[in-house]
């Protein structure tokens, strides 16, 4: 099984989101994944033209040459694919949604309805979606408008972690219940690869509070 970690910080590898998915991929391994990750930030994406050139000239193809050629050939190949970012005004990054811009010559001009919603269709059989990501301020409300952008892509985990800028800290005792934190992100990197899902134990540990609200408050204030 190969799982692909699609990081949309801006902050590439020295991301708070990086040390989730750090910690998920280590978990998969042991399981037998292969993985990777891939720093949008490193690579060069041109934004969407709009053109649908991919839909009805040279369907599956972009006219446009970039990075986003190879990068498409490895989301095809991945089993697993996780989008990773952290949230930017209460969504996700701009990195990683020029990203899943660009995968428009993945679906195709067809109008799935079902109940209230339509969707466009797949043109073939894509991987199935995890989604991470850290929010600097404490409230779950910070992840609602991601967890709705996202609904189309039917992802089997979605890994939301608060308070995430303790997950970089340099305090001693914050890195203690950070790496607690870890056990059960990689924990579930594990189980997503040997079961198909996580167990109630790993979701009950990556909902864990890392910090009380009003510490946190004033962690984050000193800058
Ligand atoms: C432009 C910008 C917008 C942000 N908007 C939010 C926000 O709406 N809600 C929130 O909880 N944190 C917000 N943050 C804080 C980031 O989510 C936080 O710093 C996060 O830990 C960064 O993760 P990273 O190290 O993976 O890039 C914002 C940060 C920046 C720079």
């Amino acid at each position: 099984m190969k799982i692909t970690v699609f990081n949309g910080s801006p902050k590439g590898a020295n991301s708070n989101t990086n040390v989730m998915t750090t910690a998920f991929l280590k978990g998969a391994e042991r399981a037998g994944a292969q993985t990777e990750t891939v720093f949008l930030i490193e690579k060069h994406i041109e934004h969407c033209k709009g053109c649908f050139s991919c839909w009805f000239r040279t369907p599956g193809k972009c006219v446009q040459q970039d990075d986003m050629t190879e990068l498409l050939e490895i989301y095809q190949k991945s089993d697993i694919v996780c989008y990773a970012t952290p949230i930017y005004l209460w969504n996700m990054t701009a990195c990683l949604k020029q990203f899943l811009d660009r995968m428009i010559p993945l679906k195709c001009p067809t109008v799935v309805q079902k109940a209230d919603r339509c969707d466009m269709a797949d043109s073939m059989k894509l991987p199935e979606t995890i989604i991470f990501s850290n929010a600097g301020f404490p409230g779950e409300n910070n992840f609602s408008i991601l967890h709705e952008s996202v609904k189309p892509a039917n992802p089997i985990l979605e890994v939301y972690r608060n308070c995430g800028m303790l997950l970089r800290s340099k305090n001693e005792e914050v890195q203690k219940k950070v790496a607690e934190y870890l056990v059960f992100v990689e924990q579930a990197g594990y189980e997503m690869v040997k079961d198909g899902k996580i167990s109630e134990g790993t979701k009950a540990g990556l909902e864990m509070e890392l910090m009380p609200l009003q510490d946190y408050l004033n962690y984050i204030m000193k800058g």
